[in-house]
């Protein structure tokens, strides 16, 4: 039997991706011990669910550093004291510099609020909206030194409703797509199911040339 792989988590503020990841690691779903919660905000909820759950937590204060370079390397100490398998940020919303990535690559993956390639960065509903899309949704990538531009896993997608506003958008893509997508794609990382090869993404030994959709997966791809 393989070990449970040591995950990490790293957030910035309400955790509810955080706590699927939970419930669905203390569920076995995820064949993951969460070893460490970090977050950047000594106030983000998130902290208080991972202590619900029994979770170490911890708070790298990015105010405390005079330059990105030094609070990178302090999280990365951190975050290395706990020797993760898998590092998945959840939430957390400070942008990493190449050496950080690099040091972490293959094993860390972001959740990202919209059908990447199509708006990286912020205010990804409001974007979907004003562009007219009739589609949106999240995407779970490997994290590469490009922002929001690693190879994508797994997307998700739902209708944009007449009606909608970015508040109403960002919650149905939070409930309907972000609360499933992240926990499969940490159960196949967990489970060594997913690699991040030279030659690109691959799963179950075999190189995907596009994500997956969570549309289409059965119960067990
Ligand atoms: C989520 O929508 C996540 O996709 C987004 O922040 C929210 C965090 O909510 N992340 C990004 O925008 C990263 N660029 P949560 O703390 O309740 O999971």
């Amino acid at each position: 039997m393989r070990e449970p792989a040591r995950l990490v988590v790293l957030i910035s503020g309400t955790g509810r991706n955080l706590q699927a990841i939970l419930d669905a690691v203390s569920s076995g779903r995820i064949q993951a011990r969460t070893v460490a919660v970090i977050s950047n905000r000594p106030d983000a909820q998130g902290l208080l669910r991972a202590q619900a759950a029994g979770v170490t937590t911890e708070v790298v204060d990015h105010k405390a550093f005079e330059s990105r370079e030094a609070f990178d390397q302090a999280l990365a100490e951190r975050i290395e004291q706990y020797q993760p398998d898998l590092i998945a940020l959840a939430g957390f919303m400070r942008i990493l510099s190449d050496a950080f990535v690099k040091r972490f690559e293959g094993r860390m993956f972001n959740i990202h609020p919209s059908l990447l390639p199509k708006y990286r960065g912020l205010h990804t509903h409001q974007r979907a909206l004003e562009a007219g899309d009739n589609r949106h949704g999240a995407s779970v990538h490997y994290v590469t030194a490009e922002l929001d531009g690693g190879p994508v896993v797994l997307q998700g997608s739902i209708d944009i409703r007449p009606g909608d506003n970015a508040e109403i958008l960002a919650d149905r893509v939070m409930q309907e797509v972000e609360l499933h997508i992240y926990s499969q794609v940490l159960a196949w990382a967990a489970a060594g199911r997913i690699r991040l090869t030279k030659e690109g993404l691959a799963f179950d030994g075999q190189i995907m040339d596009a994500p997956l959709q969570m549309e289409t997966l059965t119960a067990d791809p």
